[in-house]
């Protein structure tokens, strides 16, 4: 898609047919929702959600939250259990994330959830982001549409300023009106809460009828460090390899050809789209050792190399 010039859209019928198109065809959209805008992509697609953290700047992989327009759509892709279906009854549409089983058959980009086997989803409550989804009938993938590091945006002025040459089109539906992110509560165990935001931790407990487990909190099924630590391959990992020892899989990237690679022709966004999928793969493969070729340390490598440090740390 054309980065160069913003694509500024209406919030009417052409105007979001138009940037359903855009998703549809891999494209990156910045669209209100009632917390913040958010920079949507089409979350089944790798190489558009690659495009996500290659506008932001971001210089690693976190897990991205997926918009659907409603629960039989969220349903599709992850596994409810009661908990979870008393919230999503009382809080959506609206600033309640939750992070539920991933399902098998989700179709959702590996990248999105980090290669996790969890998903965070919810059904936003905002006219233009509900049309939005309507008309592109798939789920979205959407971080707030700010560079990494930056405050997140609340009005399309900002999104324009932020990011208006990384981007394909922004849809301006006025002012957001919780302007704070939407809170997330894990509903893998004991409902814990992950990021205070727009719903108050102490409505979504009167909805449970139990407080809810913080991070910080002992008693809580995961810590955050570990609910939030990325899938890593299972075999040890060895980094910059420039060939193969004795017993290794290579994982190549550009003019390194491995057992499998990133990316023959060096592109890092191709590398990024594919980073999650390779690293199962050599799972699947059984494979016990494995070296990776050297990454280029800038763009989205930075990001890429960020992960591949993490798997290879000693566990
Ligand atoms: O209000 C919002 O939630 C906005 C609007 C655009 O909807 N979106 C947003 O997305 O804030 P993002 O990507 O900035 O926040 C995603 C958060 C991250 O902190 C990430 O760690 C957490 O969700 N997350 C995503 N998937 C997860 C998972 N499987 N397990 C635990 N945490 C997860
Ligand atoms: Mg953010």
């Amino acid at each position: 898609m054309n980065k160069q010039t913003l694509l500024l859209l209406k919030p009417d019928q052409p105007g979001l047919t138009r940037a359903a198109d855009i998703l549809a065809q891999g494209g990156l959209v910045s669209f209100p929702t009632e917390t913040v805008y958010g920079l949507g992509a089409d979350a089944r697609n790798d190489h558009a959600v690659a495009g996500i953290f290659a506008a932001k700047g971001r210089p690693s992989f976190n897990p991205l939250i997926v918009h659907v327009g409603s629960l039989a759509a969220a349903q599709a892709i992850c596994d409810f259990n009661g908990d979870a279906r008393h919230l999503a009854a009382a809080f959506w549409p609206g600033a309640l994330t939750l992070v539920l089983p991933l399902r098998a058959d989700a179709g959702i980009s590996r990248l999105v959830t980090a290669g996790l086997n969890s998903v965070a989803v919810r059904v936003p409550d905002h006219p233009v982001a509900a049309a939005l989804l309507a008309a592109f009938g798939g789920p979205v993938a959407a971080p707030s549409a700010n560079p990494s590091g930056r405050i997140s945006p609340t009005i399309a002025a900002h999104v324009s300023a932020g990011l208006g040459d990384r981007i394909d089109a922004l849809v301006d539906g006025g002012p957001c009106a919780v302007g704070l992110e939407s809170t997330i509560v894990s509903c893998l165990g004991t409902p814990t809460l992950l990021r205070a935001g727009g719903i108050p931790a102490e409505a979504i407990a009167a909805c449970l009828g139990q407080p809810l487990a913080t991070a910080e909190n002992p008693d809580a099924p995961t810590s955050p460090g570990q609910l939030l630590s990325h899938y890593a391959p299972k075999g040890q990992v060895r980094l910059n390899a420039n060939d193969r020892k004795r017993g290794e899989v290579l994982l190549g990237f550009g003019p390194v050809e491995g057992d499998l690679t990133l990316s023959a022709t060096g592109d890092l966004t191709e590398a990024a789209a594919r980073l999650f999928e390779r690293l199962h793969q050599l799972d699947t493969m059984g494979a016990t050792q494995i070296a990776i070729a050297p990454i280029p340390d800038h763009g989205l490598g930075r990001a890429i190399n960020d992960r591949l440090r993490r798997a290879a740390a000693p566990r």
